[in-house]
């Protein structure tokens, strides 16, 4: 079978919406289905609870735990992976929201900088101070935009359990 093309698979969440509708039981028989209010994204993309930008986030915090627990198992290839990631998540976030302050990701330019050298490096005590810079990058940021309350650290305890972190031995 051909593949769909992309306009069918770009139109797809609203086929998945009426066909849901369809299949989905409704209490009232045969009414007519109640027309759902349109989710209305906001103009202005960076204002708190932009569902695409705090999934955006959501997806750099994965990558921040896991570029943690990456480094510090000394899985230097893992971790330039999670740093390339976090570094195409922030990018991806200034170019999609003209809003976003930009210094302020150009600002993390120089941790994720310092982070990827010390990777390159293979050196852990390095690793460890560019981490804390990075984690106060993305801090100083979410300061600034009045949203302080959203705060990294340096994690505790690994919630990937199904992800292998360390080097393993062959
Ligand atoms: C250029 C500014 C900026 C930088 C840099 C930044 N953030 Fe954010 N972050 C935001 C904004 C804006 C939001 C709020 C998004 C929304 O809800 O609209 C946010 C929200 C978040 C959230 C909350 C999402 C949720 O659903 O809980 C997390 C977690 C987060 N950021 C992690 C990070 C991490 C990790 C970094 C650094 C690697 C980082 N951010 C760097 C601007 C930034």
């Amino acid at each position: 079978m051909r593949p769909k093309p992309i306009t069918l698979l770009l139109a797809t969440p609203l086929i998945c919406a009426s066909a849901l509708a369809a299949i989905l039981p409704t209490s009232a028989q045969q009414s007519p289905p109640q027309q759902p209010q349109a989710q209305q994204i906001p103009a202005d993309a960076t204002r708190p609870g932009n569902p695409r930008l705090a999934d955006l986030m959501e997806a750099t915090q994965a990558r921040h735990i896991k570029l943690w627990f990456a480094g510090v198992t000394a899985n230097w290839k893992l971790a330039a992976y999670q740093t390339r990631q976090i570094k195409a998540r922030l990018q991806e976030a200034a170019s999609l929201y003209d809003s976003l302050p930009v210094s302020d990701v150009t600002t993390m330019a120089k941790p994720i900088d310092a982070v990827t050298a010390a990777i390159a490096a293979q050196d852990s005590k390095a690793f460890v101070k560019a981490y804390g810079e990075l984690t106060a990058g993305c801090n100083s940021c979410h300061r600034e935009l009045k949203l302080g309350f959203i705060e990294l650290k340096t994690p505790e305890m690994n919630p990937f359990a199904d992800q292998v972190f360390g080097v393993r031995k062959k």
